[in-house]
């Protein structure tokens, strides 16, 4: 069982600074299970899951150990956590989010929306970008041309990229549009699936991520820009076969 100290706890929790949680408890801005602490020494278990909450300013928290999101990526908003052209994705997340080092689990384009993970686990965020797990993610991509059956061919056979030694081929795809496809990656390169179409003689002009193995943005029920903490259980079948869309 562990137990931690109030300021302990909300600092872990993003709350700012030891010496600012502490004020926070002080001046009573702090309640656990609607009783107001104002001694930053009183302890709490925080082992079980949910199992603590507590309120700062009127809103509630539990406590997490760390925390995975899954977030729909609205368009022009960069992943980067020092963003330059484009508001990073991290400002439309709670601030303590920040304080928390929660990072995007690999990138989108700033133009590519749909399914992102963050989280401040460091090894969740290593297995989930690791190229040996081959994690497969689906994207819709919105083509310049027709696509054709030669198109679909050349992506699941492999297409030579310029800096790649070898071929990336698609895990799976097929058209779901005169100009739409649905296409599994499973290697996570920069840019791939652009590049990728590209090589095959296309251009892409949108692009949207709609699932991560088995965890689909429908099944979540996210609008575009919102967002929602992950169980247990959602993180569990990130490793299943992926989540295709009806057509
Ligand atoms: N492939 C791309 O080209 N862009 C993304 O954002 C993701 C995959």
């Amino acid at each position: 069982m562990r137990k931690l100290s109030l300021d302990r706890i909300l600092q872990s929790q993003g709350f700012g600074a030891r010496k600012w949680c502490r004020q926070l408890i002080e001046t009573g801005e702090v309640s656990v299970a609607g009783e107001v602490v104002d001694d930053w020494r009183a302890t709490y278990e925080v082992d079980a899951p949910a199992s603590l909450a507590f309120t700062i300013y009127g809103e509630t928290w539990i406590y997490r150990e760390y925390v995975y999101v899954a977030l729909n990526k609205p368009p022009d908003m960069e992943c980067s956590r020092k963003p330059s052209h484009h508001p990073g994705i991290l400002s439309i997340l709670p601030e303590q989010f920040t304080w928390r080092d929660v990072q995007p689990v690999g990138r989108l384009d700033h133009d590519t929306t749909g399914l992102l993970l963050l989280s401040d686990d460091g090894a969740f965020i290593h297995a989930q970008s690791s190229p040996r797990r081959h994690v497969p993610k689906v994207y819709r991509a919105t083509t310049q041309d027709a696509v054709t059956p030669e198109l679909i061919g050349s992506l699941m056979a492999g297409v030579q990229l310029h800096d790649e030694p070898a071929p990336l081929a698609a895990t799976w795809c097929h058209a779901v549009g005169e100009n739409e496809i649905q296409i599994v990656l499973e290697q996570g390169k920069y840019h791939q699936v652009k590049r990728m179409l590209a090589a095959a003689g296309n251009h892409c002009k949108a692009l949207r991520r709609s699932a991560i193995g088995g965890l689909s943005l429908d099944e979540l029920g996210l609008e575009v820009g919102e967002w929602c903490y992950l169980e247990a259980e959602q993180i569990a079948i990130l490793g299943n076969a992926p989540a295709l869309e009806a057509q």
